[in-house]
């Protein structure tokens, strides 16, 4: 087992009604000008907009409303927020919605901190974050665990960019989760969640073997759960629990809490990214879509882990390593075919050019200069060739 420091320090506030404790929740944290976040309008049609309003009043806080984040949100559009906060004087981000929505409001948060700087600056890493302002999170989507996470992902539209910021200052003080609010998303967005929260938890996992067995086995029972549980939810949206234990997946898998002693890789992620950069699709579809081709060009180096995979989370029972490793990525596919993501490119609704994947690969490697995966080094050329095993399905 690897050294690791594990720090989630985000309060979880979970259950039925719990976005009427909202006003308590900021209140406890000293906010007291709350400037709220949400989305496209699903929170302002449900009602959830309108009664997190109501908790905060009756908490006796001012606040100031701003919507209209997309998913894939920009940093041109958190910019704005920002300099909106800015002029309120808010001491608290709260973000109703799921990743894209969180992700603008830890964004703001850190605008509102530092007066006159660039979101770029800490996104392409020229400057680190050194303070930033109170985020809370009213989740409605199990997805991106950004409710938990030290994560932060916006789009540079005129950059071309797309990508995450990793910093302590990323984690929300709290995360409201009620599963009811998310008997109202949509099946195919259900579908994305259920595979990015299998994918940041194999994000994890599928690095060289080190002995870490009580995170492994966290792992393996996040990824059973969140597989039987996705089917679930699918069949009948309305189901609480399987709502439940979906959303608490969506928060443990991004957490930290599987890869103590382990680590991370985030290479399906670099894919992923780049696929919403260029053709602004759904990030766990892109996850999806590429996985295939990622597992088939690694399992070999690394058949051990992949075995145990196919044998823990699937129920292989092929004795011999390499049988049992195909057995599982067979099935890990299936799966998503089953759910209703796409298993290739050309089934996230594109066929790439040459050129485009010239472009997604120079991203993907950020520039050309990174080398991806722990399993064995990939760079350019070899995120090249996975793009073009991911077109086309087999
Ligand atoms: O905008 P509204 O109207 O709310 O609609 C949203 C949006 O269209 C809808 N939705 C959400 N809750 C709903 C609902 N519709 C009906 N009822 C509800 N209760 O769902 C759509 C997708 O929302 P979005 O916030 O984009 O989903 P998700 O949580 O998957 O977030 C995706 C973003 O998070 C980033 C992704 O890259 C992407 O930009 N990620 C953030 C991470 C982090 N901060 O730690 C890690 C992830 O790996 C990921 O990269
Ligand atoms: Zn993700």
């Amino acid at each position: 087992m690897d050294n690791f420091i594990y720090y989630a320090p985000t309060r979880v506030i979970f259950g039925r009604g719990t976005e009427n404790e909202v006003g308590t929740a900021v209140r406890r944290e000293g906010g007291s000008r709350v400037f709220l976040v949400y989305g496209g309008g699903s929170a302002v049609k449900s009602g959830l907009l309108a009664r997190v309003e109501k908790s905060l009043k009756e908490s006796g806080l001012d606040f100031m409303s701003f919507g209209g984040v997309k998913p894939n949100p920009t940093a041109e559009h958190a910019e704005e927020g920002r300099e909106m906060a800015e002029a309120f004087g808010a001491d608290f981000i709260l973000g109703i919605g799921g990743g894209s929505v969180i992700d603008t409001a830890k964004a703001i948060a850190h605008g509102v901190a530092n007066p006159g700087i660039p979101l770029w600056e800490f996104w392409s890493k020229v400057r680190p974050v050194t303070k930033s302002t109170p985020v809370g999170a009213v989740l409605t989507i199990a997805a991106a665990g950004s409710e938990m996470s030290d994560s932060a992902v916006l789009t540079f539209e005129s950059r071309g960019f797309k990508g995450g910021l990793s910093t302590d200052f990323n984690r929300c003080r709290f995360a409201v989760m009620n599963p009811e609010l998310l008997f109202t998303v949509p099946k195919y967005q259900l579908a994305a969640g259920v595979t990015d929260i299998m994918m940041h938890t194999m994000e994890r996992y599928f690095i060289p073997e080190i002995e870490c067995d009580m995170t492994d086995e966290i792992a393996e029972g996040l990824l059973r759960s969140v597989v039987k549980n996705g089917r679930l939810i699918l069949e009948d949206p309305n189901n609480y629990n399987a709502m439940a234990e979906v959303m608490w997946c969506s928060s443990l898998s991004h957490n930290g809490i599987t890869e103590c002693g382990r680590g991370k890789d985030f290479s399906v992620h670099k894919f992923g990214h780049a696929l919403s950069a260029l053709y602004d699709y759904t990030h766990g579809a892109t996850l999806a879509a590429v996985w295939r081709s990622w597992a088939e060009y690694l399992y070999r180096d690394e058949p051990k882990r992949f075995a145990r995979y196919a044998r823990n989370v699937w129920g292989v029972t092929e004795n011999e390593d390499l049988a049992a490793a195909e057995e599982g990525i067979r099935r890990t596919v299936a799966y998503f075919r089953e759910i209703g993501m796409p298993t290739c490119i050309e089934e996230l609704g594109v066929t790439p050019t040459e050129e485009e994947l010239e472009r997604l690969s120079e991203m993907a490697s950020g520039g050309k200069k990174l080398t991806l995966t722990r399993i064995k080094p990939v760079r350019y050329p070899e995120i090249r060739e996975i793009f073009a095993g991911a077109v086309r399905k087999k």
